[in-house]
């Protein structure tokens, strides 16, 4: 009897425990028969243990298409890291299932079926999303059958390895997933080289870039290593070799890294906070190549760019790539096919003479295609390079140099900005110019304007609600009549400065459809885009789509204000649509981006650029309170608003376009978001808005241009956590060095810096009374007048305001 009891409870803990013995599956796991279907909410992801990673459908914009992707499954932006189908995106409906016999399979709504876990030998368990981002499909041993990290798309992360013959393609854009353009590849001898694809073929040209060469031949053990603590490096013999990856990397515990081979050909190395904040973005670790502009090879193909484009690099050390004047995109949808001249001077026919009437040579400085030629003059002078080639019915371009001339033919390749040579390019096009201009846009208006700012309202807490409706109700804006010349005609000549109307489908033409998107603003999104006025200009085109739809007479009032400002501080608004519901403003387009990512990203200015932008700033917050014609209160002076141009010289935007905004609260929250920290008190306080509302901002603003950090960061301990605060507690216990630690630039600086702080402390006073004017502040910063002790900006803070100020 015992040992029957003894025998069944064997027997019976035996099967308890089967399931342990068949595999090592947890809850996470992704069991035999589970499946997701594209475009159906109800299907979760499936998620890595610790959330980090998901793996399921994405949809592509707002197309009926759908990838199966592996993604970042906690920050806000969509950052796809592996993909299986992007040359063929799926519709809704499609179906992913994992197989015992077939791994992960992909059906779609006709039942047509594409292996995504292929090669597989041997029978699935289960599949499993990792927390390192690879997904992998295991059999019953726990035996890995088939994983992501094996077929890296363009992108890869920390703990991969790779060996000779690993490669990774870019995607064809941002956005389409597509094979693209560039290829990174390891070879046998260890060298890992970038290369140009000749698509659609697989033919790969010469690599134009080499980010580890070697010279000898013989081939030993080598890989190339993204270790855990987004170190990238080279082992030879499984010794480390040497580190590719430079620039400060965020520990792994509080950053994700990855690197992704970019659609325009860039290597780059990326990091994101784990924890993200709505304003973070994956930021530059390391890049390479440093200038692709530069890199390119001997053989042919179309370049960095395509044909007959021109390369510039951009801040971020992306390419940017344009057509050269005269030139058009043969395709608006896809950059890479390139460009063509408008006009192609025709050879024979015995109408030489009458076409060379019709075309001229147009001179652009340090603009080369350095493989394109098919002659070269020497000795030779600029003025006989120009006409040799407008005489030449075969030429397109040429290039004078020191006493050579290169005449070169369609298609140019390669063609870039190249600021070390002193060369002069003679284009060929047709004579004249067309502008765009529309014949029924007059000058804007000088009639006495008013504006009146709607306040925009803050709904950070249920206090606010109430407090928020109170001052909608209440606030009576301000009408300042001032009579004043406009400075319409002040600078320049008029014709550049006239305010262009532009039709919806001229917008949609300059942004190719709305494609590349620049930022997302308060007021809807901005586009960058290329008008011709004569010669293309870049615009950047903002799409309004949250400002009152009925307001018409209002918006036509707004943009003529606002295209009557002209200010070299200021960015210029070059014209604008209005068309049925369709509301866009084209401002001129700004190449260095947002000060923000100047301050609080990699690339940091000297402390002598800092006192010049907030001195920029400054001046032309000045004109907009005081010298145009019609007062301006701009309420967002925050670092996203203001842009830097070629010069890295400030340019405030987004001004004269508080009155647009919605009276609608829900929306206006969004319009404000991350803001609140630059906002002055009275906004929460039912008093009226003035000047000084925008003073108090840039005293913020101000702050964070001395100190190089955000107005609220918790990272730097809570003490400091609020810059406004620690900022005048270093003032008064005389530490202010401590506020630029660091920067010894500013620290020897130290009397300009204490000015400059004494400045900011003055404008972020919470009685806007004591705030000082912005000429007064002008004055100040320039050094002129005299800058006197500045009391405590906040003398009733409390704990509370603590968190009020967040
Ligand atoms: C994936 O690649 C690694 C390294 O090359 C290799 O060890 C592993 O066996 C591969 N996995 C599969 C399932 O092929
Ligand atoms: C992506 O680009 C390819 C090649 O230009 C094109 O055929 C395809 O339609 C594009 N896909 C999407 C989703 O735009
Ligand atoms: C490469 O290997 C070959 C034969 O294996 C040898 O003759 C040659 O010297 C080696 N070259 C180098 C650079 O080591
Ligand atoms: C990754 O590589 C770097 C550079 O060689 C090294 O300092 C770091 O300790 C490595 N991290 C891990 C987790 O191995
Ligand atoms: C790696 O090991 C091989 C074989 O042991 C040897 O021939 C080679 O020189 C080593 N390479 C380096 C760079 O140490
Ligand atoms: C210009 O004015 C004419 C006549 O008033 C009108 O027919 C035409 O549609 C206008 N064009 C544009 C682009 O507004």
């Amino acid at each position: 009897m015992i040992k029957v009891s003894l025998l069944l409870f064997l027997l019976l803990n035996l099967l308890i425990h089967i399931p342990n013995f068949a595999s090592s599956q947890t809850k996470n796991d992704v069991k035999i028969g589970s499946s997701l279907i594209a475009g159906d909410d109800k299907t979760s992801p499936w998620i890595s243990p610790n959330g980090d990673f998901a793996f399921g459908f994405q949809q592509l914009g707002n197309e009926d298409q759908f990838l199966v992707s592996i993604w970042y499954n906690k920050i806000p932006e969509k950052t796809i890291v592996w993909y299986a189908n992007g040359d063929n995106p799926c519709p809704k409906g499609s179906r992913i299932e994992l197989l015992a016999d077939r791994g992960l399979v992909l059906t779609s709504p006709q039942q047509d079926e594409t292996l995504i876990s292929d090669p597989l030998i041997g029978v699935v368990a289960y599949g499993s999303m990792k927390d390192t981002g690879n997904f992998v499909v295991v059999n019953k041993d726990s035996e890995s059958l088939w994983e992501s990290f094996n077929q890296s798309t363009d992108t890869i992360l920390p703990t991969q390895a790779f060996a000779e013959g690993f490669k990774i393609s870019s995607r064809r854009s941002e956005t389409n997933f597509s094979r693209g353009r560039f290829l990174l590849r390891m070879f046998k001898n260890g060298n890992i080289g970038i290369a140009t694809v000749n698509l659609p073929s697989e033919y790969i040209n010469e690599n134009f870039f080499l980010i580890r060469s070697f010279d000898q031949l013989n081939a030993t053990n080598y890989q190339l290593k993204f270790n855990e603590s987004g170190q990238i490096f080279h082992l030879v013999n499984n010794s480390k070799e040497v580190v590719l990856s430079k620039g400060d990397i965020g520990p792994s515990t509080r950053f994700y890294h990855r690197a992704t081979l970019n659609f325009d050909g860039v290597f780059t190395l990326y990091q994101h906070p784990k924890e993200p904040k709505s304003t973070d973005v994956w930021s530059t670790v390391w890049s390479v190549p440093d200038n692709i502009c530069y890199s390119f090879p001997t053989q042919k193909g179309t370049g960095v760019c395509g044909f007959n484009r021109i390369c510039r690099l951009s801040i971020d050390k992306r390419p940017d790539c344009q057509c050269p004047r005269g030139f058009s995109l043969v395709d608006p949808e896809d950059d890479y096919k390139g460009c063509i001249p408008d006009f192609v001077q025709e050879c024979g026919d015995n109408q030489d003479n009458a076409r060379n009437d019709q075309v001229e040579m147009e001179t652009m400085t340090n603009i080369d295609w350095p493989t394109s030629d098919y002659e070269q003059l020497q000795p030779f002078d600029e003025e006989k390079c120009k006409t040799a080639c407008l005489n030449d019915c075969m030429c397109a371009v040429s290039i004078f140099r020191e006493n050579s001339c290169w005449k070169k033919k369609l298609p140019l390749s390669n063609g870039r900005v190249d600021n070390r040579v002193n060369s002069k390019a003679f284009i060929k096009r047709r004579k004249g110019n067309i502008a765009l201009e529309d014949p029924n846009t007059s000058k804007p208006n000088k009639n006495q304007e008013t504006i009146i700012i709607i306040i925009s309202v803050f709904l950070g807490s249920s206090v606010f609600v109430n407090c928020l409706l109170l001052v909608v109700l209440s606030l009576v804006f301000f009408l300042i009549y001032r009579n004043k010349i406009s400075t319409f005609d002040r600078n320049g000549s008029t014709m550049d400065q006239t305010l262009r109307y532009f039709s919806y489908k001229d917008m949609s033409k300059a942004t190719e459809g709305f494609k590349e998107e620049l930022g997302r603003g308060a007021f809807g999104i901005v586009y960058k885009g290329v008008v011709e006025i004569g010669s293309p200009i870049p615009v950047a085109v903002k799409k309004l789509d949250r400002i009152v739809q009925d307001g018409d007479k209002e918006f036509k009032t707004e943009v003529n204000v606002i295209g009557q400002t002209h200010h070299k501080n200021l960015v210029r608004l070059i014209g604008f649509c209005d068309e049925g519901p369709h509301r866009l403003l084209a401002y001129e387009f700004m190449n260095n981006g947002s000060l923000s990512n100047f301050l609080f990203g990699d690339l940091k200015l000297t402390w002598n650029q800092r006192t010049q932008v907030a001195l920029g700033i400054a001046r032309g917050l000045l004109y907009l309170h005081d010298e145009c014609s019609t007062q301006i209160i701009h309420c967002d002076i925050k670092p996203q608003n203001i842009l830097l141009d070629d010069h890295y010289d400030p340019r405030i935007s987004d001004f004269g376009l508080a009155k647009l905004l919605r009276m609608d609260q829900t929306e206006t929250q969004t319009a404000i978001r991350g803001t609140k920290g630059y906002v002055a008190p009275e906004w929460f306080r039912n008093m009226p808005i003035t000047v000084k509302a925008d003073v108090y901002s840039f005293g913020v603003l101000l702050l964070e241009i001395i100190c190089c950090r955000r107005n609220v960061d918790f990272d730097v301990g809570e003490d400091r956590a609020i810059l406004t605060y620690w900022a005048y507690d270093c003032y008064q216990e005389g530490t202010i060095y401590e506020l630029v630690e660091n920067d010894s630039d500013a620290i020897s600086d130290r009397k300009k810096l204490e000015k400059f702080l004494m400045v900011a402390i003055w404008c972020i006073q919470e009685d806007s009374s004591l705030r000082p004017t912005m000429k007064k502040v002008v004055l100040m910063l320039e050094e002129i007048v005299e800058v006197p002790s500045p009391p405590c900006p906040n003398p009733y803070r409390t704990e509370n305001s603590l968190v009020d100020a967040v």
